[in-house]
């Protein structure tokens, strides 16, 4: 591909700590910067934290601090720790307290205000502090009995709604609703997978509102810069973040050289990304995003999975156990990315030791022991059996073309046909019986380079998902050159050799019930 590849993800609300539904962003997002930096892209991942607006302050309230306090709390004791524990390699981490992103979203805001697309008017209406959005009547529930009965209730919270009416500062939305049309319309992958873009196509068919963009009865946020009684709606704010971060108003070279982005977000907020923020873009006449892809929920007992449901798993309850490589595997091999999925502990459980102690970790462990037994350690060189060396091309073509169209799941199976081919050949030719019979010397030497050359491919094209992993198998395969400097690409296209050395079990048996309690 050798093209320009920017990557974000959602950034996160800091009122809380992260669950397994934010891990499942990042660790997509980092398997798709990383499968691009290794095909030779001009790659950036970006993730963050949104850090302003009433959620915040007023959970730092009910904490006694600051809400910066609070911010910066949560953000070293939380959201930086989880991208080590997930192993997610961002090329930069934005908070929306920084200045680098105050200063933009101020000039951001001046230049719609100076070019007329902004108006001084009065909001009327629910406003979720949850979601922190303006609710219309379909977005709402009016339970007739229990805890609310006769209250409106946000869908997504089940919480009850706020009533604003108050003095805000609107965005000219309505006048790009045709011009959004037109976008879907000419780019039909600018909003996927096609379920979101259906409904955000029929969103904007049912007519777009002005948005109010700003709130006058709070303070924690960023001043609107000509009037100062104002702050700007979160929303607003944190959308900015994609380009704030790459430099849009301060550094006319960073970037051109990222924009346009490709956002991954969860698909309750594509409607924030495919239609607020394109139309912000359009008014200030930038482009709009390459791409928005709005994934599945990660459902506990059917419903979404969330901390304020109580339904919330920390993601170091999973990789303590089962390491992050197995956790970046699991969930993006195990959920069409796109749809929803749910979690329980027997299913990864289950796959953990079919597909990667048995399947792919017991491969590698077998090879290298087999080339330590029968050749001293030393690959031999040897012609490769056709077969093998035709789908070493096949998958590695195909997983790339996957990735292209962020079926991340459909690469992930394209390789474990690889992973079940090496196996196969293993049971078929059964190198401990050729071992015996010197007259099948040579054919012993082409079983092994096969197998040997067949694990360095599985290594190149796991490494984007289980960097750990990988990187050990490769140095145990004792293959020239690094794992980073292979080409995810063209992952069959090595010469191979080398010596190899001892490798030790990549996932070892796990005792689940000791460990879960
Ligand atoms: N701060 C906003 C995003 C602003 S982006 C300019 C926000 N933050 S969030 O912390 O509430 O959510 C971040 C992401 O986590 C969203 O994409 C959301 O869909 C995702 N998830 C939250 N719960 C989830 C699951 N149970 N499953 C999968 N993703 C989930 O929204």
């Amino acid at each position: 591909m050798s093209g320009s590849f920017y990557i974000t993800t959602p950034i996160f609300y800091v009122n809380d700590v992260p669950h397994i539904g934010h891990a499942y962003t990042e660790v997509a997002a980092d398997v798709l910067a990383r499968w691009h930096r290794q095909a030779g892209d001009d790659t950036w991942l970006l993730t963050g934290t949104d850090e302003h607006g009433q959620k915040i302050e007023r959970t730092a309230a009910a904490n006694g601090v600051t809400p910066k306090e609070w911010a910066d709390r949560l953000v070293e004791s939380a959201w930086k720790p989880v991208l080590e524990t997930l192993d997610i390699a961002n090329d930069d981490f934005i908070r929306t307290t920084d200045e680098r992103h105050e200063t933009a979203v101020a000039k951001f805001l001046q230049q719609l205000y100076d070019e007329g697309h902004i108006y001084e008017g009065e909001y009327e209406g629910y406003y979720c502090v949850g979601c922190e959005e303006y609710k219309q009547l379909d977005d709402l529930d009016l339970p007739e009995e229990g805890e609310f009965a006769g209250q409106y209730l946000c869908k997504i919270h089940s919480r009850p709604v706020e009533i604003l009416k108050e003095k805000n500062y609107f965005f000219r939305m309505s006048d790009f609703e045709q011009p959004l049309l037109d976008l879907y319309e000419s780019q039909p992958d600018f909003v996927q997978p096609d379920s979101v873009r259906n409904e955000i196509v029929q969103f904007v068919k049912q007519g777009l509102e002005d948005l109010s963009i700003s709130r006058s009865s709070f303070d924690w946020g960023i001043k609107v810069p000509w009037d100062e009684t104002h702050v700007v709606y979160v929303w607003f704010d944190a959308l900015l973040n994609y380009v704030t971060a790459t430099g849009w108003g301060s550094d006319p070279e960073q970037f051109p050289r990222r924009w346009p982005a490709t956002h991954l977000v969860g698909k309750d907020i594509a409607r924030f990304h495919a239609v607020i923020w394109p139309a912000m873009l359009m008014a200030a006449g930038l482009p709009v995003p390459k791409q928005v892809f709005g994934h599945g929920w990660l459902l506990v007992g059917g419903e979404k999975m969330s901390k304020s449901k109580l339904t919330g798993i920390a993601p170091s309850q999973i990789t303590d156990v089962f390491g992050s490589d197995a956790f970046r595997y699991y969930f993006l091999s195990a959920i069409t990315f796109g749809q929803d999925g749910s979690f329980s502990w027997e299913d990864l459980s289950a796959r953990y030791q079919a597909e990667l102690a048995n399947g792919f970790g017991n491969l590698g462990s077998r090879v290298v022991a087999m080339i330590q037994k029968y050749r001293d350690g030393h690959v031999p060189d040897a012609a490769r059996e056709a077969a093998i060396v035709d789908l070493e091309k096949t998958v590695t073509d195909a997983a790339h073309a996957s990735i292209g169209k962020l079926a991340i799941h459909e690469a992930l199976s394209s390789i474990a046909r690889l992973v079940d081919a090496l196996n196969g050949y293993v049971t078929d030719t059964q190198p401990w019986v050729l071992a015996k019979d010197p007259a099948q010397a040579d054919r012993l030497d082409e079983v092994l380079a096969t197998l040997h050359h067949g694990v360095g491919t599985l290594a190149v094209l796991y490494s984007p998902v289980m960097p750990q992993a990988t990187a050990k198998l490769w140095a145990a395969l004792g293959e020239p050159g690094s794992l980073e400097g292979q080409r995810v690409d063209r992952a069959w296209d090595r010469v191979g050799g080398g010596t190899v050395s001892a490798l030790e079990p990549l996932f070892p048996r796990i005792e689940l019930e000791a460990s879960e309690s």
